[in-house]
Formats: C-alpha cells, structure tokens, sequence
C-alpha cells in the first residue's frame, strides 16, 4: 500500500515546536487540564473521586455509554449505540475509510481539504476525484461539477464541513443538494465535522440527521480545545456502525479509561466550553479583520466563525521558503499552501490565545514590509 506524504502534519512536525507566536493551529486555543476541572466549579474533586475508584482496564470497548449518549444529544437522528468512540477524528474518518472502500471503488472528495479524504481512499487503491472548492465563490465547491463528477457507481463522496484550511460552512440547502446527487446512485457520503461555527451553531447541520448513507465524523480537538486527549467518533446509521464495528477492532480496541472519563466530562460541560470559545473567536475574528483591512499584502474569504482560514498573501517569493524565513527571523508560525496544494495562500489559525494573534500579525506584517 502506497500513501502520499500528509502535507500539513510533515510541516508541522518540524516546525511547531520552534515557534513563540503559532498563528498556524486550527484548534481553538486548548485549554490546560486546570482550565478543564474548573469548569464544574469543584475544582476537579468529582472528577478525580471517581477517576481515582478507575481499574485502568480496557474500560468501555466503544466508548462508555455516557459518553454514547452525550455524543447522541449533539444529532437530532442518532442513537448512542450507533455512535463509536475512535482515537480522534483521524481514526474515526480512517476507519469510515478503511470499513467502505475497496480497489476500484469510485470515491469524490472535495478538494483541498483535509488531506484523509482522498488520500486514504487513493491508498486502498479507489479511484478518486476531486472535487473542487472556488475562491471566487466563497470556496464552495459547484453542484454542477458534482453532477458531472458522480457515476453510477460512485460508492463515496467526502466532504469536510467546515472546510479546513477555508474555513467555509456547507449550508443545509447545499448539502441536501448533495444527498439528493448521492442517493441517486446509491452513495455514501461521510463528513468531517470538527468544526463548528461558534456565532451561530444553528448554521451547521450534520449528514447523518439528512441522509440515512450519511456518516458524520468528529473529535473534541477542535471546537472543544482538548486536542490531548485524542477522542473522537462516528456517528452513522445501525447498519453501519456494525460494519464499522468489525473493522475497529482490529485497529484500536478502546480509547482508554482515562480519555473516554475525560471525554464525558467535557461534553456535560459543552456549553461552558462553548461559551468560553465563543467569545474568544468573535474577539479574535474582530482583531483578524482589523488586520486583514490594513494589510494591503493580504485578503482572505473571512471564515464563518471557524476556527481555520485561508488568506492569500501577496509575496514574489516561493510561499513554503516565506514561511520558513518568517518563522526564523520573526517566531511566527504558518502553514504555507502548497501544503494544500494551493501555494499562493497560507493558513491562519486565527483562534490562537488573543496575545498571540495579535503579535503574530504584527510580525506578519513586519515581514511583509520587505516587499513593498
Ligand atoms: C478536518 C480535520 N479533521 C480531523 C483532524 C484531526 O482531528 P483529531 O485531532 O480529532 O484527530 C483535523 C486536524 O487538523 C482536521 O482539520
């Protein structure tokens, strides 16, 4: 089995770790394990009472069923049997992956996104294609090339709502149009829903609660600001969850008693997280604006309150040496495009601590003073 390098993690790999102001995350700034114990206003005493009495067993195969039923209350359509806990969203959307597809299978994914859905499915030797995101029409991708794109024997499409790095939201009416594409020919279609848009969550709706051949994929790295604990799920119709089932155990097993205790605690107490991120993004979101306004180097298709954006940047140089510079002479750390295919942009996480976003983008433009 042949897979292509995974663009965004080999450069973060080197590079996050040697940067003060990492403007180039897509997680909304997470939070310390104090932060987490004191959202229940008993400073952690009930947590570690109970997690303290824990045999560190297996634990609960597929997450324990309280977690089950607070990942359910996130669906309007879901039951918690049918929710399985996975090591984040990377291994909820490669077991959706590793479960569906098979050589020769006709899989479309929306492009650049995160980079799973087509290379995965490229590895397990499908056919795939891209589907294509526009900037020029707020990078959503056109019904009229799906059209195009599907066969009859298309098994897959695979779409990331929010779209990371663009950080555009898929709304209702686009996505129903995609359903109604999918079920002409029998299709699956899995989405990964990290990202929730944090001014209005009413905006966002999952696949799974619009088409029974929908699999909605997430984790708490994102929208929850717990990236540490590597929890996430799928959350499907019966039947799949029991293909999914068979195929898990041969990848995972549990996610262990510690993460998934963890994992229960931080979704009885989302919406505190929920209120806190809010703030932060909209704050954050204001000062990104104010920025991009004065920057004549940069302009960007803002996102939706998602914690991901994709601005272009003005610069006559090779983006991914650009970025490594700004790095080594300012501290600042972004993802340049090319790591998406797309090397006239870079992606800014603007969702960092708000003392970090604003020297960042000082420096930024510090940096870029240099071409003028
Ligand atoms: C769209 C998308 N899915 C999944 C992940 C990884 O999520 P997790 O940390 O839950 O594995 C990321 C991380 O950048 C992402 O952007």
């Amino acid at each position: 089995m042949q897979i292509a390098g995974f663009g965004v993690e080999e450069w973060l790999n080197v590079w996050e770790k040697k940067a003060t102001y990492d403007i180039a995350q897509s997680t909304i700034a997470s939070m310390t394990m104090q932060e987490i114990l004191d959202l229940d206003g008993q400073n952690g005493q009930t947590f570690y009472d109970l997690l303290n009495k824990q045999k560190m067993n297996y634990g609960w195969i597929e997450g324990s069923p309280e977690f089950k039923q607070e990942v359910a209350k996130l669906y309007d359509h879901v039951s918690p049997d049918n929710v399985l806990q996975t090591n984040g969203a990377t291994g909820a959307n490669h077991l959706a992956l590793y479960a569906l597809v098979q050589p020769g299978d006709h899989v479309i994914s929306e492009y650049p996104s995160y980079q799973q859905l087509y290379d995965i499915p490229k590895s397990l030797g499908a056919e795939v294609d891209y589907w294509h995101i526009h900037e020029e029409a707020d990078w959503y991708p056109d019904i009229a090339e799906l059209k195009q794109l599907i066969r009859p024997d298309t098994k897959l499409i695979c779409l990331n709502n929010a779209n990371n790095p663009t950080g555009t939201i898929l709304n209702r009416d686009f996505l129903e149009q995609v359903v109604e594409i999918a079920k002409s020919v029998g299709a699956y279609v899995l989405v990964d829903e990290v990202y929730l848009p944090l001014d209005d969550p009413s905006k966002f709706v999952s696949i799974v609660d619009l088409y029974d051949k929908g699999i909605a994929t997430n984790s708490l790295s994102k929208t929850y600001s717990v990236p540490g604990i590597r929890v996430g799920w799928t959350a499907t119709n019966h039947e799949l969850a029991d293909l999914f089932r068979k195929y898990r155990d041969y990848t995972m097993i549990c996610c262990g008693v510690f993460n998934d205790m963890l994992a229960t605690y931080i979704l009885k107490n989302r919406d505190k997280i929920l209120a806190r991120n809010r703030q932060l993004v909209l704050t954050n979101l204001k000062i990104y604006k104010q920025w991009i306004d004065s920057e004549p180097r940069a302009s960007v298709i803002m996102p939706q309150a998602v914690s991901t954006s994709f601005p272009k940047l003005d610069v006559p140089v090779d983006i991914e040496q650009f970025c490594i510079r700004l790095l080594k002479e300012q501290g600042v750390l972004l993802v340049p495009g090319n790591r998406f295919d797309m090397p006239g942009h870079v992606r800014l996480g603007y969702c960092a601590p708000e003392e970090t976003l604003r020297e960042g983008l000082k420096r930024l433009s510090l940096f870029l003073r240099q071409y003028d």
